[in-house]
């Protein structure tokens, strides 16, 4: 038997001691789909904290907000013991200002991770859970450090203590959310591989294409979506590059495409995101109608992409060492 060897989130897997993550997870998760599902106002609101109009993820953009004023809050600290006289107040006070910025910074911070958070499920959902609470107990540090600071100057060691867990909390909250989308593959566009050929290839006949009834080929085990609205085939990505949702099975309205799983909205003409989840566009393809032929050709600069992994052996191989 072959083991699987642990990374940081797989202790995460042991339901009998992080099962309960589940049972906060799903109470909260349907509380917030259900204040962004509300109204398409609210769709509009998540989809900008999800960075889709921006075609750029939020939230990792805006942690560097907190991290970055809570590590200079620890410097400063430790600076703030090692001097004496001025430069011992200016430390003390950039300190005390960097813990304030830290904890204002977190609250966007907080927003933009729940809109990414609550399309998760699974394992995923239960480790952007513990990710979530870590923050939150190094949030409530870092606000009682500040208490301490403005308000008891003799607490100064307690207050600087405070912010060293918190900042320890936080590296921890941190290593796991860089888990969840450098392992887990979460917000990871699901249409880096495979790469269809930069060529085009002939897929259908123009009349098993007719209009409202989209068709999905394959090109080199790339799934492509063709639709043909009026005069125009349009050739798209059959994932959705959110989460891999089937695009097929969506809800087609004109030239645009709504994902099944978690109602992502894409424009067929470009593969523009229109709404959240999904902040990466859809891969589209070129599309060649001639002599009652329809074929298709990536129509991306995809020079730079990496190569696809090789298909799986179709048997049991033998390697000589
Ligand atoms: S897979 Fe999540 S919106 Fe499509």
């Amino acid at each position: 038997m072959t083991r699987q060897a642990p990374t940081l989130s797989s202790i995460y897997e042991n339901d009998s001691k992080f099962g309960w993550l589940d049972t906060v997870s799903e109470q909260a998760q349907h509380n917030v789909h259900r204040l962004f599902r509300a109204s398409a106002v609210g769709m509009k609101i998540k989809s900008v904290l999800n960075g889709t109009p921006f075609r750029h993820r939020m939230h990792p953009a805006i942690i560097i907000v907190p991290l970055g004023a809570w590590t200079t809050a620890v410097v400063f600290d430790a600076l703030e013991g090692m001097s004496s006289g001025e430069d011992r107040l200016s430390y003390r006070k950039g300190a005390d200002a960097s813990v304030a910025l830290g904890l204002v910074g977190a609250l966007p911070a907080t927003v933009t991770g729940l809109a990414d958070w609550v399309d998760l499920y699974d394992h995923r959902r239960r480790v952007g859970m513990a990710h979530a609470l870590l923050n939150s107990a190094a949030w409530l540090c870092f606000s009682g450090s500040l208490a301490l600071r403005v308000t008891n100057g003799d607490r100064r060691g307690a207050a600087r203590a405070l912010s060293g867990i918190g900042y320890g909390l936080v590296m921890m909250g941190g290593a796991l959310g860089g888990e969840l989308v450098y392992t887990l593959g979460v917000n990871v566009p699901h249409t880096t591989y495979p790469k269809p050929p930069n060529e085009f290839t002939d897929v259908l006949a123009s009349d098993e294409l007719v209009e409202g009834a989209p068709v999905i080929i394959e090109v080199e085990r790339v799934p492509v979506l063709l639709v043909r609205h009026g005069e125009t085939i349009h050739a798209v990505d059959a994932w959705c590059p959110h989460a891999g949702g089937p695009l097929g099975d969506g809800t087609f309205d004109g030239d645009v495409v709504e994902c099944p799983w978690h109602q992502s909205r894409f424009c067929l003409k470009d593969g523009k995101p229109l709404q959240g989840p999904a902040a990466t566009p859809l891969r589209t393809f070129d599309v060649r109608e001639e002599a009652g032929r329809i074929s298709v050709s990536p129509s991306y600069e995809g020079q730079s992409w990496p190569p696809p992994p090789d298909p799986p052996a179709s048997g049991p191989k033998t390697i000589q060492a």
